[in-house]
């Protein structure tokens, strides 16, 4: 498998428990290399953009006002296949059906707030890459 670049968040539900760290730890242990690192807070703007495929689903307003509820951690990473195996590592949207083991297993509370983003595919990894981090800022 080829060496890939993939987004992640770690929600704001995920930030304001303390588990950011600990969520990038079971990450970087899986293999993957943090490559980009920000905190911030979205604005409502920025996060209606960033989940602006979600726009007509009855779930987006609630997504946003979740999205927007506080500090954010942001990571670019890099790895084999970083984009299925960020996704293997996240588990199920839902983390009733997450597997175990899985990060939303550990930590999520809901289909909603569900501590963690990863990018769903090739080209959504590169326009969320680019959404956050300038080229200069990936080391
Ligand atoms: P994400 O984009 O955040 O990595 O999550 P995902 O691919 O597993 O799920 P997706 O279908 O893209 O949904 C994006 C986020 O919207 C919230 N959601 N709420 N109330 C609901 O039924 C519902 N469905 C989705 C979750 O925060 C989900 O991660
Ligand atoms: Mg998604």
């Amino acid at each position: 498998m080829a060496i890939e670049r993939t987004l992640t968040i770690i929600k704001p539900d995920g930030v304001a428990a303390n588990q950011a760290a600990t969520i990038l730890g079971q990450i970087e242990k899986a293999g993957l290399q943090i490559i980009g690192l920000k905190r911030l807070r979205l604005s409502t703007p920025l996060a209606e953009a960033f989940y602006s495929v979600h726009r007509a689903r009855g779930f987006f307003g609630d997504l946003v006002k979740f999205m927007t509820e506080g500090p954010v951690v942001i990571a670019a990473l890099q790895g084999e296949g970083a984009i299925s195996r960020l996704r293997e590592l996240m588990g199920a949207t839902d983390p009733a059906k997450a597997a175990a083991g899985t990060i939303r297993k550990q930590f999520a509370a809901n289909i909603e707030r569900n501590v963690i983003h990863g990018s769903d595919g090739p080209e959504t990894a590169k326009n969320e890459i680019a959404f956050f981090f300038a080229e200069s800022e990936l080391l």
